[in-house]
């Protein structure tokens, strides 16, 4: 569907199943939100720019941090306005690695390891655009009869298991269960991947040959942060604050990081998903799954505005575009002046990169949240077969996704102990301290 070019820039890396994606969801509301997980930590860690395309990063300028936090906090940085980036620590190394809220594996690249083009057959490595790649092995020893095969929206690795000291947002977990990957189609110039989501989207198959994996029979571990949790280094929760272009994002563990927000706040519970990919029906969360309660098109209180009723999506950090309904998608594509189209090179909205964009607000907890202009017309990523602008709000037939286009306006806090999302409109533009 996403031509190659747009895979390029586009993330989209939810993990997605091998085999047919049933998704028969029991949207089932969970506890409230406790009190008292809204402090501000200074454990965070700057996002950073890779791939970019536009922008030029003159390096990280941190924010002044408040001080007396006592978890994470990392800056993130968001390239192109497309995805979220930090350094990680690796054993003794740092490597820049995307954040995902849409997988629940941690891997790095192995130095060597075999590039693989966009149906999984081997391509030479000039093919694979990728960060620096680790040479070492696992310090705490590779996982024997053991395999990591995943497929995300935008990429195909497999590779080992073994255990390693992580370290994000200045948390170090001991031993934590990641992949180094031996083959790879992946091509978003970073290291490896930070998965954020639930235990249940791991992907960790019996068996050292990948290629005998049964789809259906797969194991679960825990991810880096449940065990960070788990060794009480961490609350059950992680913020994003991104900033839309570039180096003054933040990402933090047990708390939220020091930024700007305008006090307007609504909470979602995260909902449990039977059965959202090929693993059997599971009462539990894997995705981040929340209701959203609709979108408006048009001035918010203007007399031309639509509204649309409630959908189902999940929150990804690690999907560029925003992925609505159709009835939606369309309203907002014909709201451009001039209308947006879409383009076959990318079958995705496209406008003139000198486009008005509508008015736009996303509605989560019964809150409307505004959408910026310029993640309505992701300027940062123009089409070269059309000299057209990408939409940030495309289409998602089915599957919906509140991506980076939406989460750039937002300060999001996923909080595991409540099952709780929540967002807190950010104060834009970030001005620099
Ligand atoms: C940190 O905590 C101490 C003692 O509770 C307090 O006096 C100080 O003002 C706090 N500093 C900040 C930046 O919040
Ligand atoms: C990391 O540690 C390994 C041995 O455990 C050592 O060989 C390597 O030089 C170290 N790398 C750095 C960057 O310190
Ligand atoms: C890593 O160590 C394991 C044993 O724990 C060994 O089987 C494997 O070959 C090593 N890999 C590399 C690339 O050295
Ligand atoms: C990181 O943590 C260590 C030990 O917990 C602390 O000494 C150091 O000041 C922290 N660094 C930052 C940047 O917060
Ligand atoms: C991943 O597993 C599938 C079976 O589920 C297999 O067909 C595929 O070859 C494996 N991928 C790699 C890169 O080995
Ligand atoms: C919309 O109306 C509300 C309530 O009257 C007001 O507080 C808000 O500022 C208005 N927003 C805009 C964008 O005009
Ligand atoms: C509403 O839309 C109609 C037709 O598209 C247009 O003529 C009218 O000026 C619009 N009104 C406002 C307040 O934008
Ligand atoms: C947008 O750009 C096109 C082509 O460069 C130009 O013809 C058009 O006048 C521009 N529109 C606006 C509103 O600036």
């Amino acid at each position: 569907m996403v031509g190659s070019w747009t895979a390029a820039f586009l993330l989209g890396l939810a993990a997605s199943s091998a085999a047919a994606k049933t998704p028969e969801k029991s949207h089932r509301s969970l506890k409230r939100r406790a009190p008292g997980v809204d402090r501000v930590t200074h454990n965070v860690i700057p996002l950073k720019p890779v791939n970019s395309v536009r922008h030029h990063h003159t390096g990280l300028r941190r924010r002044q941090s408040p001080g007396n936090g006592t978890a994470g906090l990392a800056a993130i940085n968001n390239p192109g306005q497309a995805n979220y980036v930090a350094e990680v620590g690796w054993g003794n190394e740092t490597f820049s690695m995307i954040l995902d809220t849409g997988s629940s594996d941690t891997w790095i690249l192995q130095e060597g390891f075999q590039c693989l083009d966009s149906t999984g057959a081997p391509t030479a490595k000039s093919n694979c655009q990728t960060g620096p790649q680790f040479k070492g092995n696992f310090t705490g020893g590779q996982i024997e009869n053991v395999n990591f095969n995943i497929t995300y929206g935008s990429g195909i690795l497999a590779g080992k298991f073994g255990w390693e000291d992580i370290t994000i947002a200045n948390v170090t977990v001991k031993d934590a269960q990641v992949a180094v990957v031996d083959q790879a189609w992946f091509t978003f110039g970073v290291s490896g991947l930070f998965g954020l989501a639930f235990a249940s989207l791991t992907s960790e198959f019996p068996g050292s040959d990948p290629t005998k994996n049964d789809p259906t029979h797969y194991m679960t571990y825990e991810p880096v942060f449940y065990k960070m949790v788990d060794q009480h280094l961490s609350l059950p929760t992680f913020s994003f604050a991104p900033d839309r272009d570039g180096p003054n994002g933040y990402f933090s563990v047990g708390g939220i990081p020091p930024v700007s927000t305008t006090g307007k706040t609504a909470a979602a519970s995260i909902l449990t998903s039977k059965d959202t990919r090929s693993k059997p029906s599971i009462n539990r969360p894997d995705y981040y799954y929340i209701n959203i309660d609709g979108a408006i098109v048009g001035g918010i209180n203007g007399t031309n505005s639509s509204s649309f009723p409630p959908f189902v999506g999940f929150v990804d950090t690690a999907t560029t575009l925003t992925m609505l309904p159709s009835a939606i998608a369309t309203s907002i594509a014909r709201s451009f002046n001039p209308p947006a189209t879409i383009a076959s090179s990318t079958q995705l909205y496209e406008v003139p990169c000198n486009a008005t964009a509508p008015k736009l607000a996303i509605t989560v907890g019964g809150v409307n949240f505004p959408v910026s202009a310029d993640d309505l017309i992701v300027r940062p990523l123009l089409d070269p077969a059309t000299n057209q602008c990408i939409v940030g709000f495309q289409d998602g037939g089915g599957d919906y996704i509140l991506g980076a286009t939406f989460l750039n306006n937002v300060l999001s806090t996923f909080d595991l102990g409540t099952l709780e999302m929540e967002e807190d409109e950010l104060e834009h533009p970030q001005v620099d301290s």
